[in-house]
């Protein structure tokens, strides 16, 4: 069984983070969805409420992904799990550093997992949370960035922090 974790702060889940998930389904035996608490940010949406979108918008459709939260060190949670990757979208040059500074410290906090980059589609490479959650916050139309069961919850959450 190899077990894969996709982590992030999915606030909200994207269709490019979805596109991810789904591929990683293809290449690991089992997905572990994780949203996980990023300190730096601040989020639109709690924890619970980021799971149950993800959950929404995945359905019956993947099933061996499956969904959960964490706070803590993401190296601990994939030892825990017994995961043998970490998966991540890359979406350009400016992502790499960053990236390969995270995979570099997740390999040393736990040698048994390797950080595994799938090259994010052509379509979702300028895709953000942030940038879809602003759109949202002067009323556009964020329904070709986000998978159609969320939208209205997200236009409605962000519209009304106006
Ligand atoms: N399509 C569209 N957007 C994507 C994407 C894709 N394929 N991949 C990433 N993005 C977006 C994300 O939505 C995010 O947008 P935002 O900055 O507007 O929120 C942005 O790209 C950055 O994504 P990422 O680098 O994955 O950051 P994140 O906040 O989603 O996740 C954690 C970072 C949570 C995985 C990381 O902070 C972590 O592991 N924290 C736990 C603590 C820990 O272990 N720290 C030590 C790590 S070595």
């Amino acid at each position: 069984m190899r077990i894969a974790v996709c982590p992030g702060s999915f606030d909200p889940v994207t269709k490019g983070h979805l596109d991810i998930v789904t591929r990683a389904s293809k290449l690991f035996d089992r997905v572990i969805v994780l949203v996980v608490i990023n300190a730096a940010k601040t989020p639109s949406f709690t924890p619970e409420e980021r799971v149950r979108m993800i959950r929404e918008v995945i359905g019956d459709s993947l099933p061996n992904v499956e969904v959960d939260t964490f706070s803590g060190l993401l190296a601990d949670y994939v030892r825990d799990a017994g995961a043998v990757a970490i998966v991540k979208g890359l979406r350009a040059v400016s992502d790499f550093e960053y990236e390969f500074q995270m995979a570099l410290a997740n390999k040393k906090l736990n040698p048994l997992a390797d950080t595994v980059f799938l090259t994010t589609a052509s379509q979702n490479m300028y895709l953000s949370s942030s940038l879809v959650k602003q759109i949202a916050q002067f009323g556009g139309d964020i329904s070709d960035f986000l998978p159609p069961q969320i939208v209205d919850k997200v236009a409605g959450r962000l519209c009304s922090q106006r």
